[in-house]
């Protein structure tokens, strides 16, 4: 399908007081698309929000909306409306005068104001509530009247900056499906932002991964869990387990002494990768049927499954199974050629995929005396 493009940021750099924010950002978005701008606190999400808001200048780099330069376009005049974690509703307004707002100050016609907020109302779940003072809302309720008031202003992309996260976790993940459906209904662009990888893989058509004010890759919900291109999106999507290896030949990886046929190829001879491997793509086996052999050291119980850490040659590895192995196990592991991912070196090698520092965390966590040392702190 060609899908047109309604905003292009264009080798983006901005730093506040001498620190870089964001380096040489390159972003399309097309017409009609949901994306998530997915990374940890800090990273340099809301900033990218605020550039195509107008709220921020670049330092360098274009940002354009359908073709257009927008660089001098304040944010009144852009068509992008915003939703923050903090509704930011009037508190003295009631549920319509709050929707009604931006087409108020925009001189709409009162059958035409009115006509909006009843169908944006209905649209967000809130059929009736015209009258209701906001403060008499549930969270939930007042994040709704939100994302009414930006719809009502019709604008032709939404920014959402972490809208849900003050929710709890129930109603959040009611709120992804319904605003996934309003995003499909009216077929406007969302760009959404969230460091919460299960909701970006949810809601999204294309995620954007960023790290350390760079894009550390694009693509679908599929593609950035299953073809990761760096040890920081294997670690931040999701669990995994990464290794060192040696690519042999197309096809071939070499870790932990031992060849293994895998499904990657175009690495250069001898080339050192990352290999990738989700704990839920390891099958245990008898130890003396298995690839590797290896010592359980926890267990915890996860509904679903067990998160099992498994010790191979002093490197512990997640694996989630809905076997239960205890404790002091000797297990033994197959892996298929499609559970090996290897990725290209980079600055994030060596810093993810291994599990000890887990297991310890998890021994500090069962130890008695350091949660009462911290309550003690706390109550003094
Ligand atoms: N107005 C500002 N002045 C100074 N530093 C800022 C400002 N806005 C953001 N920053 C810094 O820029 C970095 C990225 O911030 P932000 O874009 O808010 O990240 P995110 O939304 O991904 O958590 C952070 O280190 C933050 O402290
Ligand atoms: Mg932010």
């Amino acid at each position: 399908m060609q899908t047109k493009e309604i905003i292009k940021l264009k080798d983006i750099t901005v730093s506040f007081d001498g620190e870089p924010v964001l380096s040489g950002l390159d972003l399309n978005i097309s017409d009609g698309e949901f994306v998530t701008l997915l990374g940890p606190s800090g990273c340099g999400k809301t900033t990218t929000l605020r550039i195509i808001g107008g709220f921020v200048t670049p330092d360098s780099g274009s940002v354009f909306f359908d073709g257009q330069d927008i660089a001098d376009l304040p944010p009144y005049k852009r068509q992008v409306n915003t939703i923050f974690q903090r509704y930011a509703l009037f508190p003295h307004l009631n549920v319509e005068d709050n929707v009604a707002f931006g087409m108020r100050v925009q001189k709409k016609k009162p059958a035409e104001i009115k006509e909006t907020v009843d169908r944006m109302l209905k649209l967000v779940n809130l059929a009736g509530f015209n009258k209701r003072k906001v403060e008499t809302l549930s969270g939930g309720q007042q994040q709704r009247v939100a994302i009414a008031r930006a719809l009502a202003n019709n604008p032709r992309v939404l920014l959402l900056d972490e809208p849900l996260a003050a929710l709890d976790l129930k109603l959040r993940k009611d709120m992804q499906v319904e605003l996934k459906n309003i995003q499909k209904s009216l077929g406007i662009t969302f760009i959404y932002v969230t460091h919460d990888q299960e909701e970006a893989l949810s809601m999204s058509d294309t995620v954007v991964v960023m790290d350390a004010g760079r894009i550390q890759q694009i693509g679908t919900p599929q593609d950035i869990y299953n073809e990761p291109e760096n040890a920081f999106v294997a670690d931040f999507i999701g669990e995994s387990n990464i290794l060192d290896g040696i690519m042999h030949e197309d096809y071939l990886v070499e870790f932990f002494g031992r060849k293994f046929k895998c499904l990657d190829a175009g690495f250069g001879p001898k080339e050192p990768v990352d290999v990738v491997i989700r704990p839920e793509d390891i099958d245990i086996v008898p130890a003396d049927k298995g690839h590797l052999t290896g010592k359980v050291t926890a267990v915890t119980f996860k509904g679903v499954h067990f998160e099992t850490i498994v010790d191979f040659k002093g490197f512990k590895w997640m694996i989630q199974t809905t076997d239960y192995y205890p404790v002091d196990s000797v297990i033994g592991i197959v892996l298929n050629p499609e559970d090996i991912h290897i990725m290209k070196k980079s600055e994030y090698s060596g810093m993810f995929g291994d599990y000890s520092s887990y297991s310890e965390e998890f021994d500090e966590m069962a130890n008695p005396e350091i949660d009462l040392t911290e309550e003690a702190e706390v109550q003094e």
